[in-house]
Order: C-alpha cells, then structure tokens, then sequence
C-alpha cells in the first residue's frame, strides 16, 4: 500500500491526502475537474507550509510530501493503487458509481474504502463485485488533526482485508477503532443525537448558545461547547446527517431541532460561512 488513491478531493479528501503524503506514500489524488484538484493542491500546500512555519515539519519534507501527489481526473489511473480512499459526495448512487468502477480498474488485491458518514457502507460495497475487499475507513474533520478513524466492517468484509486496513490506518499515525456497519458507526451515533439535545435546551431552558457551551465545559468537562463544536462542523453537514440518521433510526433524538434546521435554509453554517451560533471575522 505505498501508493494509495483518493478519490474526492474536497474538505475530507484532500485531508486524508495530506495525512498519507505526511506519512511517506505516494497519493494519486482524483477530482472531477482540474481545478478543483489544484485547488486541493494549493490548499495541502498552505497546511504544510503552516506545518513549517510552526517547526511541526522542514521545507525539505514539505516539497518531498508535494513531490509524492500526482493528481488525476481520470478514474483509471488508480489502477496501480493498493488502496483507494473515496471521500466524494455524500450520495449513495454517486459512491455505488465509483465503486462499482473502482472494483473493475484495481488489481486483484487492492482494498476499497468509503469515508461515509451516515450512508450504509454495505450498500455501497454491494455495486462492487468484490464486496469483501469494500471497508469503511470513517477520517474525522479536520483529517490532519484529528487521530481517530472508524474502520467499518460489513458483513462481507474478509478479515484479510479488514486487518490490512485497520492496519494502514495505524501506519499512517491515526487511531483506528473496528465498528461493525451500523448507522452512524460509533462517535455520530452518539455525538449527533446529544447534540441536537444541546440545541433544544437553548429553547427550553431560555439558555444563551455562550452558556449551553459554558455549562458542558465546567459542568461536563468538555473541551469545547456545543454551539462552538457545531459552528466547526458546520451546521450544514450536522443537519445532513441528523437528517440522514433519523430516517435509518426513526428516533426523534436524532432528528434536527428547527432552530437549527432554520440556520441551514439561512445560511448560516458556523465558521466557513463567517456566522453560525457566533460570528466569525472572515
Ligand atoms: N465534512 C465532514 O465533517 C466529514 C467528516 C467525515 C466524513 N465525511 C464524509 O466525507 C465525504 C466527503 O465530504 P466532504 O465534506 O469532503 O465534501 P466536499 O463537498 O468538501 O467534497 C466532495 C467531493 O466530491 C466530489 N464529487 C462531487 N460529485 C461527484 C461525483 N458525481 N463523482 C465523484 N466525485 C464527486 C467533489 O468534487 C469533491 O471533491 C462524504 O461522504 C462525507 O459524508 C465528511
């Protein structure tokens, strides 16, 4: 696995890209459009030049990790990939696309992950042939930054192939957790639902966002407050998937509040849309 393919260079790819070029492999990084997978060039270059300028890393490996990213539009060019990584858009008919694809154009041996969030990775390994090489290898945002990664089996995962991954990911200096393929895996599962919880005290209790998020963090120890976490994770992305899990689970927990279901549809997404529960300098 010294040559890994990732296919989706968005938020979550060109993460995951970076995390493999800083651990020494090679990465053929694969977007629908040129640009957009220069853009992800350019944005790999800009964390690794702040890994620099912070002593995290030398200007020599900086070039060295560049120097190990070819970028492509062409899905066939994963064809020499030992694993391929796909973080596309969270859409089950575009992720059965790319592996039923990918299944064709890999070697024999090559191990296929989905980086979903909230879709079933079985499904998704169901477009492939070879089901029992698919796994679910779930990066948390930022990739880079964050060391968890839930590798996910389905029940047709072979144990070759979920040990090799589980592997890979303490290879490239993440902390792997094996979950079986259940909605939300293991952190969404409970993170989502006690979320929107937080968000229902701010009506119910005629709490500000500042003190929901001062109360978690001297009551409960938690580093950061809920309004604070879902500003960085962005409102959007929370909705989707509270969306996504309450229509596996039916629980009313899991569904999103309407205050922050009316923050989606204004637009107010957290961090990158400079205003979320707070406002952000752009
Ligand atoms: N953002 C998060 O916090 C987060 C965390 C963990 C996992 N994920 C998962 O990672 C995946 C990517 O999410 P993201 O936040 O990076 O999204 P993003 O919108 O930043 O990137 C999506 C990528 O998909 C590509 N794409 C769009 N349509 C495509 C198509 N038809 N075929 C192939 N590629 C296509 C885009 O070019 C882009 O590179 C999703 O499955 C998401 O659930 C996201």
């Amino acid at each position: 696995m010294a040559r890994v393919g990732v296919v989706g260079l968005g938020t979550m790819g060109s993460g995951i890209a970076q995390v493999c070029l800083q651990a020494g492999l090679e990465v053929i990084g694969r977007e629908v459009e040129p640009q957009l997978g220069e853009a992800a060039r350019a944005r790999i270059d800009h964390y690794l030049s702040r890994g620099v300028e912070k002593g995290r890393l030398t200007a020599e490996e900086k070039d060295a990790a560049l120097g190990r990213l070819c970028l492509v539009t062409d899905l066939s060019e994963l064809a020499s990939c030992g694993l391929v990584i796909e973080a596309a858009f969270e859409d089950l008919d575009v992720k059965r696309t790319l592996f039923a694809e990918l299944d064709r154009i890999v070697a024999a041996g090559a191990i296929l992950a989905t980086n979903t969030s909230a879709l079933s990775v079985t499904q998704i390994a169901d477009a492939a042939q070879h089901q029992e090489r698919v796994v679910g290898m779930h990066f948390f945002n930022p990739a880079p930054v964050l060391p968890l990664v839930e590798v996910v089996r389905t029940a047709r995962t072979s144990d070759e192939v979920f040990g090799a991954a589980y592997a890979f990911v303490q290879r490239i200096g993440k902390e792997p957790v094996a979950c079986n393929d259940t909605p939300g895996f293991i952190v969404n599962r409970i993170l989502i639902p006690l979320l929107n919880d937080c968000v229902r005290v701010l009506d119910e209790a005629r709490v500000t966002p500042e003190d929901v998020d001062r109360a978690m963090r001297f009551g409960a120890g938690w580093p950061m407050g809920p309004c604070t976490l879902l500003d960085l994770v962005g409102i959007d992305v929370h909705v989707h998937a509270s969306e996504a899990l309450y229509e596996k689970l039916r629980e009313p927990r899991m569904a999103a509040p309407p205050r922050i279901v009316a923050m989606r549809n204004a637009g107010l997404f957290g961090r990158k849309s400079g205003r979320g529960f707070y406002a952000y300098d752009a």
